[in-house]
C-alpha cells in the first residue's frame, strides 16, 4: 500500500485487497493438508468415470475441517473431466427429508425445480432414474451434513433409496457421498438394518488441523485478501493459535476478516493484536450462529425459553414452551435430542429433592451469546 507513513488509511483505501477470499462460499484456489483424503476420495469416486457405480463413502470430520471443500474440489473436477457424470451437493440442513433431496436431485437432473404439490416421491424418483438412463449418466450424491437427515428421521429412507436405485429402476448408477460433523453420531449404527446390509461404505477421517496446518492454510488467504504489511507474522500466528482452540477453520477465516474490518475502522493500515482480540470474541461463535441460521420457528422457540429459564427443570421448561407454541411432549422430545445434538443445549441429570433424578436443561453458550444470533 501507498500514502501515509503514518500508518493511517485515507479515505480510498482499505486494508482488504480482495474481501471475498473471508466469504463462507469461497472455494480456496489450493487446498493444502488434505492430499490423502483427496486421494481416497477420488478413488472411490473413479469407477463413475468409466460409467460404472462408483464406491458409496462416509466423510467424517469435525466442523471447518475442509470436507465440503474436498466434494466441491472433485465435483468441480469430475463436471470438467467427466461429463457422463452428474454431480449433486445436496445441503441435508436446508433440505432434510427424502422428498426435498429428491426434489434437488430432481432439480439437477431436469433444471427446473418440480412440481411443490401433487407428485408423489415414487413418481419423483421414476422420473430422476429414467433421464438418468436416457442419459447415460452415472450419478453421485452428496448428501452434505447428513446428520440433519438423523435428526428428522429421515436418513435411512433416503439412502435406502438411493443405495437400492440400481435394482429398483434398471440400469441407474447411483452413488452416495454421506458427510458428518457429528461425531456422535455413528452413521452406521444409525441407519435401519434394511439399510445397513446394502451399504458397505469406504470411510475417510477429516482430523481437525494443527496450529502450523492453519498458519499455513490462513497464510494464503491472508495474502490474497489483505495488501501487503496489513498482518504480520506474529499476528497471524495469534489468530492460528485461536483458530486451533476451536479447531475449525471457519473461526480463522471470520476473524481475518473481523479483525480488517477492526482495523479499517480505527482508520488503521495494519491489525492489531487487540483488533484480533477483539474479533475472536464474535468469531468464536460462528459454529453456533451456524447451527442457528437453520432452525424451525418452533426449535427457536425451545431455544428462547430454555435461554430465559435457564438451569431449570425439564419439566418446566417444557411447561412454558407448551404455553407458547401447543406443541405436545413428543415433538418436544425430539427437539430437546436435536439441539442437544447440535451442541446448543446441554442436558444433566441431578437429584432433586423430592422428585428423585430429574433431568436439567441448559444452554451450551452463555445466553446473550445465544439471543443475540437468535435475531
Ligand atoms: N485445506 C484448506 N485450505 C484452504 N481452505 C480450507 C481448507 N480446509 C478448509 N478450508 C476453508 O475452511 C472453511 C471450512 O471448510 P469446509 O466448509 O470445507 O469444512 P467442513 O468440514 O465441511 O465443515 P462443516 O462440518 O462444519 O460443514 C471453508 O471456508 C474452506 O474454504
Ligand atoms: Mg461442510
Amino acid at each position: 500500500m501507498t500514502g501515509d507513513p503514518d500508518g493511517m488509511l485515507s479515505w480510498d483505501e482499505s486494508v482488504f485487497r480482495d474481501e471475498s477470499v473471508f466469504e463462507v462460499d469461497y472455494v480456496p484456489e489450493t487446498f493444502k493438508h488434505r492430499e490423502s483424503q483427496l486421494e481416497s476420495l477420488k478413488y472411490a469416486l473413479r469407477p463413475a468415470v468409466r460409467g460404472s457405480r462408483p464406491l458409496n463413502t462416509v466423510i467424517r470430520g469435525p466442523p471447518g475441517t475442509g470436507k465440503t471443500t474436498a466434494v466441491q474440489k472433485l465435483f468441480g473436477e469430475l463436471g470438467v473431466e467427466a461429463p457422463n457424470v452428474r454431480t449433486v451437493r445436496v445441503n441435508c440442513q436446508v433440505d432434510s427429508t427424502r422428498y426435498a433431496v429428491f426434489s434437488r436431485l430432481f432439480q439437477s437432473v431436469f433444471d427446473y425445480e418440480p412440481p411443490s404439490s401433487g407428485v408423489s416421491f415414487k413418481k419423483l424418483f421414476e422420473q430422476v432414474s429414467d433421464r438418468l438412463v436416457e442419459e447415460d449418466e452415472v450419478l453421485i450424491v452428496a448428501l452434505d451434513d447428513v446428520n440433519y437427515l438423523f435428526y428428522e428421521n429421515e436418513a435411512s429412507d433416503t439412502m435406502y433409496s438411493l443405495l437400492r436405485a440400481h435394482e429398483t429402476h434398471a440400469g441407474a448408477r447411483i452413488g452416495v457421498v454421506v458427510v458428518s460433523s457429528d461425531l456422535s453420531l455413528s452413521v452406521m449404527d444409525e441407519l435401519d438394518s434394511r439399510v445397513q446390509s446394502v451399504f458397505r461404505p469406504e470411510d475417510i477421517y477429516f482430523p481437525p488441523y494443527d496450529a502450523p496446518e492453519i498458519v499455513d492454510i490462513l497464510r494464503e488467504r491472508v495474502e490474497r485478501g489483505f495488501h501487503e504489511g496489513v498482518l504480520s507474522a506474529p499476528e497471524l500466528d495469534r489468530v492460528a493459535e485461536l483458530t486451533a482452540d476451536s479447531g475449525d477453520l471457519r473461526v480463522g477465516i471470520d476473524l481475518l476478516r473481523r479483525a480488517g474490518l477492526n482495523a479499517e475502522m480505527r482508520g488503521s493500515r495494519t491489525i492489531s493484536e487487540d483488533d484480533i482480540e477483539e474479533a475472536y470474541e464474535r468469531s468464536k461463535y460462528v459454529h453456533l450462529a451456524r447451527s442457528l441460521r437453520e432452525l424451525t420457528d418452533s426449535e427457536r422457540a425451545l431455544v428462547r425459553v430454555v435461554a430465559e429459564h435457564g438451569g431449570e427443570q425439564a419439566g418446566d421448561v417444557y411447561d412454558v414452551f407448551h404455553e407458547e407454541t401447543d406443541l405436545g411432549y413428543t415433538r418436544y422430545s425430539e427437539i430437546v435430542k436435536k439441539l442437544e445434538q447440535l451442541g446448543v443445549l446441554e442436558t444433566e441429570y441431578a437429584d432433586v429433592e423430592g422428585r428423585g433424578r430429574s433431568r436439567s436443561l441448559s444452554l451450551a453458550y452463555e445466553p446473550e451469546a445465544v439471543l443475540d444470533r437468535l435475531e
